[in-house]
Parts: C-alpha cells; structure tokens; sequence
C-alpha cells in the first residue's frame, strides 16, 4: 500500500510540488480586499519560538500566506527556518545531542482540515524533521514513524545525510559528560524529585547548557484552515531511544479546524502524560479562550503533581490559537511572562501570555 502509493507521487513531482508553492504564488491575483471565509479571519502564523530566528520564520510563513498560500506550506517553510539555524541548541541543525552525542529529532504536523496527521521520532541526520513529518502526514496511512525507518523513509524521499552535531553542541555535551561518575544513575521521574520550587538538579551545573527546548510554529491561510507542526532536538543529553511529546499528536502538538491549535515546549514527559495539546483544544471546544485554556492545562497538571509533590512546578509553556485568529501563551516556572511571536498583516508581534499561579 505504502510502495503503491509513493510510486503514484514520485520524488521528482514531490521536489516539483515544493517549487510549484512559490511559482503558484506567483500568479495568484492580489488579495487585498477578499475576504476571509467570511467571518473576518485573516492569514496569521504564530510560533512559541520568539528570538530572531523565530522572526525570521514567522516573515517566511507569512510570505506564503500573504500570497493566498497554504497554511499547512507556510508552517513547515517556517518550521524549517528555525531547524537550519545552527545557534539554535533546542532544535535541527545544531541541537543538544542525546547521552551518546548523537542529535535525535522529532516532530509532528497535522492538518485541521483534513484531520491528517504525520511525525517522527528519534531521527537522525536529517536537518528537516518537520518535512518528513509532514511526507508521512500526506504520503502514507500511518502517524509516526520512528528512527531508522524514519530515516529509511526521508532517504527515499530524497533528504540528504548531514551531520547535526555542531561544534557549540559536541562541547556543551563534552561539558555534560565532564560530570558523569560511575555511579550515576538515571534518577527517579523529576515530579518525584524533592526540588524546590523554581529549582532544579541542573541548578548546581549553571555552566552546561541544558533544555526541553521546542518550537511550535501554527498558522492559519486565507481559507480559514488551520495547520500546526512542533519540532524539537528533545530534551538535552537524553537516553539514546528516548521520545518526547514533540511527535505525539494530542501531547506537542493538536490542530481541528473546526476549534483552533495548540502546541506544547518543556518537559515532554508531563505533557505526553496529560495529552495537553489535545485537552487545550477539548478546552476550547468547552468555550474557554485559548489563553484560559492554555492556563488550565498548566493548573490540571500541577493538580495532579500537587497530590504527589507540592514543590514541584511543571517547566512547560503552552500556546494556542483559536480558529478566530485569538491567541494565548502560559507558564508556570519563571520570572518573565511567557511570549510568543505573531504575524498578521499588522507586522510582527511579541506578544505576552501569562504565568499561572497553582492552585493552592
Ligand atoms: N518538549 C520536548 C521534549 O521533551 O522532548
């Protein structure tokens, strides 16, 4: 079935179809004054990523949007934006490695409109995990597909090997493996840790760099449709084999056309657990904006947490979008509010979220 269908969409018209977004563009008329499905939407992209790089993708997703292009085109064209930047330690080229200095990706997409989705994980070489992802959204029946077949499939697609392990990377992870004694073990689930609020075991190792680090870029096009894709080199130094939320639909990433989207960044293993891209847009379902619903995830966990070790404080931030073009952003941990990068027609905001105090 798999074979079947790559044969009928050869890799040469898949490299044809990626040229054809820009010349497509081309010849599109002007947009100005079309309306937006009819109920005042207009194009936007938003990203949970908000330095320059961030900015930078959020310009190239709009470029296609502007220009009457698909959301599910401007998402990965600015996915990718970020996944090529070599400074960038929480993502593609130039990640943190795995225990074994090895950089392992995962990433998701999925398509609101027609509910389709695709990802991998645990892939190496390739700088684009979000294209693979998105190939195995629209070329197979399958979701997700996982190291050497991950890489098996990007390799017939035609994605070259590189080597992703820049040289920032390899010393940061030297750094890491400076500290490692014999008897080091894996440590019990961090929730379970007896850390202090807004501390953490990497607090005595202030020099190593060390993250969750994730991108979540969303966007929604001229038609009202809605597509989402969350990319990330996972958490820093983690078993070799380990999977995060990134490319679990429904924990890093969630998109329904009918509602809006939402992605997750932070501690993979607390947003797998509570499914919390998903349970943000049931939220939203409910009514709730996607700022409420992005604090009621974070407060749902910390309830849960709570119960086991009140110390303890989920490091995840949230973001959504409603099928309206409304935003939200939240955090728990941290001093500064939580931001997150938009793009509309107005230009390019930073725009702020909140920090969500627990329940007490
Ligand atoms: N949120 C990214 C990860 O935990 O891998």
């Amino acid at each position: 079935m798999l074979f079947n269908m790559k044969k009928s969409i050869s890799r040469r018209s898949f490299f044809d179809q990626t040229i054809g977004i820009s010349a497509g563009a081309l010849i599109l008329p002007s947009l100005k004054g079309m309306t937006f499905n009819g109920s005042g939407l207009k194009p936007m992209i938003i990203s949970s990523h908000t330095n320059d790089t961030g900015k930078n993708a959020m310009e190239t997703g709009w470029e296609i949007l502007s220009k009457g292009g698909s959301a599910v085109d401007a998402v990965e064209k600015a996915a990718n934006v970020i996944e090529a930047d070599p400074e960038d330690t929480s993502v593609g080229l130039g990640g943190l490695p795995n225990e074994d200095g090895v950089v392992q990706l995962d990433s998701s997409f999925m398509d609101g409109k027609t509910y389709s989705a695709g990802a991998v994980a645990c892939l190496e070489n390739i700088m684009h995990p979000s294209s693979v992802a998105r190939l195995v959204m629209q070329h197979t029946d399958h979701v997700l597909l996982v190291g050497a077949g991950a890489l098996s499939f990007a390799k017939a697609w035609g994605f070259k090997e590189e080597n992703l392990l820049t040289e920032k990377a390899r010393k940061i992870w030297l750094r890491w493996k400076e500290d490692l004694s014999p008897d080091d073990d894996w440590g019990v689930p961090e929730h379970l840790q007896n850390l202090k609020s807004g501390t953490s075991y990497w607090k005595d190792f202030p020099d190593i760099e060390h993250h969750y680090g994730t991108t979540n870029v969303i966007a929604i096009d001229i038609n009202g449709d809605i597509a989402g894709c969350t990319t990330t080199s996972g958490l820093s130094f983690k078993l070799n084999g380990r999977v995060g939320d990134s490319p679990i639909i429904g924990a890093g990433l969630y998109v329904d056309n009918e509602v809006g989207a939402a992605g997750a960044t932070g501690r993979g293993e607390d947003v797998i657990k509570s499914c919390a891209s998903y349970y943000i847009v049931f939220r939203m379902k409910e009514g709730r904006t996607p700022q409420q619903a992005c604090e009621d995830a974070m407060l749902m966990i910390a309830d849960r947490y709570r119960k086991v070790n009140p110390d303890y404080l989920p490091s995840e931030k949230f973001v959504a979008i409603s099928k309206s073009g409304e935003t939200g952003c939240a955090m728990m941990k941290g001093t500064n509010k939580p931001a997150m990068s938009v793009r509309t027609e107005k230009g390019y905001l930073k725009q702020e979220g909140n920090i969500v105090f627990p329940d007490k």
